[in-house]
């Protein structure tokens, strides 16, 4: 029986990458902000529809260099429902995590929540886009305004997506998107930073190059983030198939939605008003009193049948070790990331995931 799993690279046709290698190897430029490099920096900033894109050898960097050019200190403001990294970034820079439970209805940080847990030392909101979903942005910049902080979006989930109007990519004093394989763009691992001034890129690419500005002056402590050649012109190849890519999640996720989002107890992704959705991920929440099965009960029968879907995101993050014992991260003060962690599945989705095989998935979830 053949496996699926959660996701499946995209990969650029080989004979249209063969040509970028070859020019490779002819300039001998392989790192250190060469021509693909830049060629890419241009051509995301004009297909987002954003000022600066600064790219970087994989997101959790753009992330830790990302607060460390936002100057942060102290403590940042953050979810628990998410990928290690993105606390991970704030742990790096040596600040303390505060974590914030999240709304029943996007996944994404509560702004209802947030002002609760501001202290003096705090200076930063760090937020996930969560599977694509677009943060409640006013009100997070309202409080972030009122107490003079600074927003910073993870953003890793978001490409291509739009919202009322403008690239989910342009909100708040920074935001990180990356470009992993698993993503719905890659350059194999990667990512970026995207700002909105010349004077903030400027200091995000002397960090990402240990902080080097010129042949004698170090800015700072920077670290090794700068993305190579063969990755640049990996994502240049790739950039050119991402309509069709992004029509085609759209059709995944269609398929799915038909079979699943009318079976009581299970809640697919909501649509929203002025937002493109990606479909990055398909996560489903598993309500085990109405749908008589538990969210690993689901899982198992899956698994059974060779399909890998991924509990993204449990467990929290304020449930790891390093992070338990923070006053924020006991379980009673995040009800509801808790119990979203505890029933969310995420159902196999890539591009080319055949027909057939969605209707297969849908059958065993429904049992
Ligand atoms: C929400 C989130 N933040 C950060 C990252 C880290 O990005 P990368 O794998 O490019 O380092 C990921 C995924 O990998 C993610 O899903």
């Amino acid at each position: 029986m053949k496996s699926i799993y959660v996701t499946s690279p995209t990969l650029p046709p080989l004979e249209e990458f063969i040509p970028y290698l070859k020019e490779i190897w002819d300039n001998k430029r392989l790192t250190n902000m060469g021509p693909f490099h830049n060629q890419l920096e241009a051509a995301l900033a004009e297909y987002f529809g954003v000022k600066y894109v600064s790219l970087f050898c994989n997101g959790t960097v753009a992330l830790q260099i990302g607060l460390q050019a936002l100057k942060v200190t102290g403590e940042v403001i953050t979810t628990p429902f998410s990928f290690p990294a993105t606390t991970h970034s704030i742990y790096w820079n040596r600040c303390a995590p505060v974590f914030c439970d999240i709304d029943a209805e996007t996944y994404n940080i509560d702004p209802r929540k947030i002002e609760s847990l501001i202290t003096p030392e705090t200076t930063c909101i760090l937020p996930v886009h969560t599977y694509g979903t677009p943060c409640a942005v006013d009100e997070i910049q309202r409080i972030a305004d009122i107490y003079g902080l600074k927003v910073f979006y993870d953003a890793a989930h978001v490409f291509g997506e739009t919202w009322r109007g403008k690239s989910l990519l342009g909100y708040g004093d920074l935001s990180m998107i990356s470009f992993h394989a698993t993503k719905v763009f890659s350059t194999i691992e990667g990512g970026a930073l995207i700002s909105n001034d010349a004077v903030m890129k400027k200091r995000i690419d002397y960090l990402k190059n240990f902080g080097i500005a010129d042949e004698l002056t170090v800015v700072g402590p920077g670290s090794n983030g700068k993305m190579n050649e063969v990755q640049a012109a990996f994502g240049l190849c790739l950039l050119r198939r991402m309509d069709k890519a992004l029509e085609q999640r759209k059709d995944v996720a269609q398929r799915y939605m038909d079979r699943l989002s009318g079976a009581k107890g299970i809640r697919c992704l909501q649509e929203i008003d002025g937002l493109t959705r990606n479909w990055s991920y398909f996560p489903i929440l598993v309500n085990e009193a109405l749908f008589a099965r538990s969210r690993n009960a689901v899982y198992d029968a899956l698994k059974k049948q060779n399909i890998h879907a991924r509990k993204y995101f449990y467990p929290l993050i304020s449930n790891f070790p390093t992070y338990r014992g923070l006053p924020s991260a006991g379980r009673e003060k995040l009800p509801v990331a808790e119990k979203t962690s505890k029933s969310v599945l995420c159902l196999p989705m890539y591009p080319d995931l055949p027909g057939e095989d969605v209707e297969r998935i849908c059958g065993i979830v429904l049992g």
